[in-house]
C-alpha cells in the first residue's frame, strides 16, 4: 500500500514537473536532469581520478569524497620536482594522485568545486566551454598542462559539456587553493 502511494505521488510529481518544463525552460526539473547527466559524465569521464584526492583506506587507496573534486590539497605542498626518471618512464605522480611530474614540469589538478575564491565559482558555462575546447585557461590564458585530457574532452557536445558544468556548480564548494605549476625538471637542472 505504502509503495503504491509512493508511486502515485511520484507520477504526480512527474506530471507537475512536465508542466513546469513546458512553461519555463530554466525550471528546476530540467536542471535536475542536467545535474544528473553531468554527474554521470563526470563519473565515467574519470574526473574524480585526478581531481578528487586519494587517501589510504582499509583496502588500499580510495577517493576522499569529503574533498570531492577539490583538486590538489593545499596542505600537501610540493616545493620542487622529484629527481628525474629514466626513459622509457616519463611521468611520476604523488600519493593523492593530484600532482604530476613529467617533461612539462609539475602540474596540480584544479579545484572544480564552485568555491568563488579557489574553485570555479565565478566561471560561466562560456568559461568552461572556452577552456575545454581550446586547451587554454578561459580560452585565452596559458595552455593547460598534462595530464588533463582536454584533447578527448573537447570532443564533447555542447549539451554534455553544459551538463558537466551544471553538475560541477551543484556540488559543495570547498576552499582549497591549488598551487601554480612548477617549471620543467630540465629547466631546474640547468
Ligand atoms: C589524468 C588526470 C586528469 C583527468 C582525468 C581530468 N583532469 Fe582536469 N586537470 C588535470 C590537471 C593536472 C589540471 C591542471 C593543469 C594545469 O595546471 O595546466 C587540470 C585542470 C582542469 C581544469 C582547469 C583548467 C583551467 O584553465 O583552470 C578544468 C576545468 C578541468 N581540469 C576539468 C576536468 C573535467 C571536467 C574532467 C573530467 C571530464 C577532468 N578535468 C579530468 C588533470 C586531469
Amino acid at each position: 500500500m505504502k509503495s503504491i502511494n509512493r508511486i502515485s505521488l511520484a507520477a504526480f510529481a512527474a506530471i507537475a514537473a512536465g508542466a513546469a518544463v513546458a512553461n519555463d525552460s530554466a525550471s528546476p526539473a530540467l536542471d535536475a536532469e542536467k545535474v544528473a547527466r553531468g554527474k554521470y559524465l563526470v563519473t565515467i569521464g574519470a574526473c574524480h581520478d585526478c581531481h578528487t584526492p586519494w587517501i589510504d583506506g582499509p583496502n588500499g587507496p580510495e577517493l576522499d569524497m569529503s574533498r570531492m573534486l577539490s583538486g590538489h590539497p593545499a596542505d600537501r605542498a610540493i616545493a620542487s620536482p622529484p629527481a628525474m626518471i629514466e626513459t622509457p618512464w616519463v611521468v611520476q605522480v604523488n600519493d593523492t594522485n593530484t600532482a604530476w611530474a613529467g617533461p612539462s614540469g609539475v602540474s596540480f589538478t584544479a579545484n572544480l568545486t564552485p568555491d568563488r575564491e579557489t574553485g570555479l565559482g565565478n566561471w560561466t558555462f562560456r568559461s568552461a566551454k572556452d577552456t575545454i575546447r581550446s586547451g587554454r585557461h578561459l580560452g585565452r590564458g596559458r595552455e593547460i598542462l598534462p595530464p588533463m585530457p582536454y584533447i578527448m574532452y573537447r570532443q564533447m557536445t555542447d549539451e554534455d559539456l553544459e551538463a558537466v558544468f551544471t553538475f560541477l556548480q551543484s556540488i559543495p564548494p570547498i576552499e582549497n587553493l591549488v598551487p601554480d605549476p612548477l617549471p620543467p625538471m630540465v629547466a631546474q637542472a640547468q
